[in-house]
């Protein structure tokens, strides 16, 4: 039996927060997203593949402050290039720094359909604008969507606060199923402007899925047959699946393509990327500008992230490391003779319970959490993990064991 953490301080700075902030802390980090009472609230630092929480709990962290993570935290050659920039030019300007130039050309190196490239600074910014775009490129107004896009109006889950015409235009299929999607773009012909998809199916909660053989050429297909602007959101899968992101790894290029997280290992910074084609309307027809947008610290933080990920050959070693680990996470899975999943390996490792009649599942979800996080390893109940380059070969071999032992727990209970 594993103790259950001391999370004495994490508690206390959570009431003060609930006074200064809504909810205590933002939107996914709340405890509810968690095991409520067993999770840490407040992390204090974080060094390589872990993060110290504020009553000094030391975790392996799995969850890699949601896919930003791809080499480790604190990385020293990073804030090296960020602190030097600051130091010997400054990064915010009424002007842009010609760094710019630099970072975007990498991506048109980099990036299989990126002829051109928007930056700005979150997976919304660039998941907006690239819906605003295939609508000023065909002059049509609906989009058909796959997965999580962010949190603006027309595509967040939670509706209080939206007025039921900003996303009314917005018709949602399920990963895997072309039929579905074909059965949109075929009902809404003639009114349809583009397809928002994440090449690599990662549903809240739900199991990870990777594309069956054809699926993403076959939607390709369709968006050519249908005359519509095909984005691929690639904010988690961009800088993690390939250098290239998915469209590169699986070998299909969409029109668009949105990317962030990985990109500058945690600093604030993601892109609309795309054919000259369809970016073009940028140049004239759609407005794109925001304060911070051109601050060059991020842009230097990508660079240099850029730059490691290719000198180290971190994506390959992720991918080797993800692929041993899922091989012997299914083994331990498969062993436990319980009711529970694990996909998403090699990237986005996640174990899930599915969904029984009696809700046996959720009792099962929260135990094997609550004793992963007695053991020290952090992932999150309803989100997939991720595996960074920090994370050592023994960080590795004490997660399979910690997960072994936190299904023998529940042995008791199914
Ligand atoms: C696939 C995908 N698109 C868009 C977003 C939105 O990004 P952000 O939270 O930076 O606005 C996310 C965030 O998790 C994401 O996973």
């Amino acid at each position: 039996m594993a103790e259950k953490l001391n999370l004495t301080r994490s508690f206390e700075l959570f009431e003060q927060a609930r006074k200064l902030v809504p909810g205590g802390v933002a939107g996914i980090r709340r405890p509810y997203n968690f095991v409520p009472g067993e999770y840490p609230i407040f992390f204090d630092h974080g060094k390589g593949g872990h993060v110290t929480d504020v009553d000094g709990n030391e975790y392996i962290d799995y969850l890699c402050a949601y896919g930003p993570i791809i080499i480790g935290y604190n990385e020293p050659e990073i804030d090296a290039a960020v602190y030097e920039q600051i130091r010997t030019k400054g990064f915010c300007f009424s002007l842009t720094q010609p760094i710019q130039n630099t970072l975007t050309q990498k991506l048109t190196e980099i990036v299989p359909c990126c002829e051109m490239a928007a930056l700005v600074k979150t997976g919304s910014d660039a998941t907006t604008i690239a819906i605003r775009v295939a609508r000023a490129y065909t002059g049509k107004t609906k989009i058909a969507r796959c997965g999580y896009h962010g949190w603006h109006d027309w595509c967040v889950e939670v509706k209080g606060g939206i007025p039921e015409k900003l996303y009314e235009d917005i018709l949602e299929f399920h990963y895997n199923d072309l039929d579905a999607l074909e059965a949109i773009l075929k009902q809404h012909d003639g009114d349809m402007a583009g397809i928002i998809i994440t090449p690599v199916g990662h549903p809240l909660a739900h199991e990870v899925q990777m594309p069956k053989p054809g699926y993403l050429e076959g939607v390709r297909k369709l968006a050519d047959h249908y005359g519509v602007v095909l984005i691929f959101d690639e904010i988690r899968t961009g800088f993690r699946c390939a250098m290239g992101g998915a469209q590169q790894y699986f070998g299909v290029t969409p029109d668009l393509s949105t990317i962030g997280k990985a990109m500058a290992n945690g600093y604030a910074i993601s892109a609309l990327v795309g054919k000259r084609e369809f970016m073009n309307v940028l140049t004239d027809k759609v407005f794109l500008s925001s304060t911070f947008f051109p601050n060059s610290d991020a842009q230097v933080a990508a660079l240099k992230t850029i730059e490691i990920l290719e000198r180290d050959k971190v994506l390959d070693v992720i991918h080797a490391k993800g692929t041993q680990f899922g091989q012997a996470v299914e083994k331990v899975v498969g062993e436990s003779g319980l009711p529970v999943n694990f996909t998403g390996a090699p990237w986005m490792p996640f174990i899930t319970f599915p969904k029984d009649e009696t809700g046996l599942y959720k009792t099962l979800r929260n135990e094997f959490y609550t004793q992963l996080i007695r053991r020290r390893v952090f992932l999150q109940p309803y989100h997939h993990g991720y595996i960074c380059y920090r994370h050592t070969d023994e960080d590795l071999r004490y997660t399979i064991n910690a997960i072994k032992e936190a299904l023998d727990e529940l042995k008791s209970l199914a």
